[in-house]
């Protein structure tokens, strides 16, 4: 079972990153793969830089990397109370060549930041977003208050009762894909 998890970020030090990390190796019997933007970084998308440069072979990897894998972890970082423009420019870039860009593929979707609200504006605008373009969205999870509940050291969820409900969603997480 192939598994593919990445942030919502092109941050370097992204929590989000940490966040997907973390949830990805708690799927049992997962062959895990952690997908990093700075790898799938192209010009910020316009039709007419479309028209310039055409369907770029990036944007091509990034849909068939998500093809390939039974399971996706997405953790999306919040800005300004929506997704990043670097998640949403990948998106948009292979969205023009693939509609239906997270194909259906049982989708973990989460989000954290520093503040008390967990980033969970961004999950909400990236929930109704990937459900129009193949997100097959089966449960979600937003870390509060990154920094208090998160030990970076041991990369694991500090806090017990968070840690247990993210366990106990990838527990029953269903990953049957619809047909
Ligand atoms: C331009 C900008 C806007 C931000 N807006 C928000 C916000 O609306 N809500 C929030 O909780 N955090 C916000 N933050 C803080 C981010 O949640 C924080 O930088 C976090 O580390 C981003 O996740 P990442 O590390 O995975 O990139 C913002 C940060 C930046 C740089």
């Amino acid at each position: 079972m192939k598994l593919l998890a990445f942030a919502g970020s092109s941050s370097k030090q992204s929590i989000n990153k940490k966040l997907a990390t973390y949830a990805a190796g708690l799927f049992e019997n997962a062959e895990t793969e952690i997908l990093d933007l700075n790898d799938y970084e192209l010009p910020l998308f316009s039709v007419d830089k479309e028209k310039l440069i055409g369907q770029p072979p990036i944007a091509k990897q990034f849909y068939e990397k998500i093809e390939q894998a039974d399971i996706l972890v997405i953790s999306v970082a919040e800005h300004n109370a929506g997704m990043t423009a670097a998640f949403k420019n990948i998106y948009d870039w292979a969205s023009r060549q693939k509609k239906l860009v997270f194909d259906n593929t049982p989708l973990l979707l989460m989000s954290t930041s520093p503040g008390g609200y967990g980033g969970r504006n961004s999950l909400e605008a990236a929930q109704l977003s990937l459900k129009r373009y193949g997100g097959n969205i089966r449960a979600t999870f937003s870390l509060p208050s990154f920094n208090e509940n998160f030990d970076v050291a041991a990369n694991k969820i500090s806090n017990p009762e968070l840690d247990a409900e993210l366990k106990s969603i990838i527990r029953n997480f269903d990953y049957g894909k619809e047909t």
